[in-house]
């Protein structure tokens, strides 16, 4: 069955390790990251934004979440990413979804408070667990476009009164990271990360860790993250293999064929970001 994120974080965090969060966009990708994190005992959280929800449609999802979960050894979070239409995540969380992230980061504090806590009294009444974003990460990810001028590192002085005011169960931070790829090495505010993890009780959420060093990555868990998104360099690594495939074979019209090194090609890469999380054998 499909579980709330809760559990799984509160246990990475106990153990030192993240557990990744990886962007899906249909069945192939969820198949792909469910056999990886099967293959290596790990726990893992499936992403959707509301372009891929609009994409694939919610009970198409929800019911391929359902079967993956039902065919696998390890933990399985159906996590809605980015999602600013409370209706759409009531919606989800109704046909099953046991965890949300309500993006209210471009409102104004007290306007995310509100918004996000609205969230949270639904969702508690299904157990399903709530994460939230203080700060604002800069990049594109799917609709939601951050420019560099509205970008805003997360407050460590506020940090503990959204989490405390909201009562949500995670903590999205703004520490540099972007989403999508970088002009040039991002430079990560660690001493930020530090004094945010020390002021809340809850674990930590990177976004935008695609295209970040896997040192940068490693010290972020160190400093208390424990859920790590990955959504660009996976689209990279299928799209990649999937052009090659039809150049070297422009005959190819068979989908269950010509996506198979696709699929490979991104399974190689799950694997790797689960080990970079050290959530594997954590299953
Ligand atoms: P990247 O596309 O940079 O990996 O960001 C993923 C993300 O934050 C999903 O919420
Ligand atoms: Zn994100
Ligand atoms: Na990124």
């Amino acid at each position: 069955f499909i579980v709330s994120s809760k559990n799984l974080l509160e246990d990475a965090r106990k153990g030192g390790y993240a557990v990744p969060a990886f962007n899906i966009h249909n069945l192939e990708t969820v198949q792909v990251v469910v056999e990886a994190a099967n293959e290596l005992n790990s726990p893992v959280i499936l992403a959707a934004t509301p372009g891929t929800v609009g994409y694939a449609g919610e009970d198409y999802l929800i019911n391929i979440m359902k079967a993956a979960a039902k065919n696998s050894n390890v933990p399985i979070a159906y996590h809605l990413d980015h999602h600013e239409d409370v209706e759409a995540i009531e919606r989800s969380i109704k046909l099953g979804a046991k965890a949300v992230m309500i993006d209210a980061s471009a409102l104004p504090y007290e306007e995310n408070i509100a918004k996000v806590k609205s969230v949270v009294d639904f969702a508690k009444k299904y157990d399903v667990s709530v994460e939230a974003e203080l700060g604002k990460l800069v990049g594109v990810e799917d609709d939601l476009v951050v420019d560099e001028s509205e970008s805003q590192l997360t407050d460590p002085e506020l940090a503990n009164d959204f989490v405390e005011r909201t009562g949500i169960d995670s903590l999205a931070v703004a520490i540099g990271t972007a989403h999508g790829l970088y002009k040039s090495e991002p430079n990560i505010d660690f001493e930020r990360l530090e004094k945010i993890e020390k002021k809340v009780d809850v674990p930590l959420v990177l976004h935008g860790a695609s295209d970040v060093p896997d040192e940068t990555v490693k010290r972020c868990i160190e400093l208390g993250i424990c859920k790590v998104n990955i959504a660009t360099e996976l689209k990279i690594a299928f799209s990649d293999q999937l052009k090659k495939y039809l150049k070297e074979n422009p005959e190819a019209n068979d989908p269950r064929k010509y996506m198979k090194d696709a699929k490979a090609s991104m399974k190689e890469l799950v694997k790797k970001k689960i080990l970079l999380c050290n959530s594997n054998d954590k299953a």
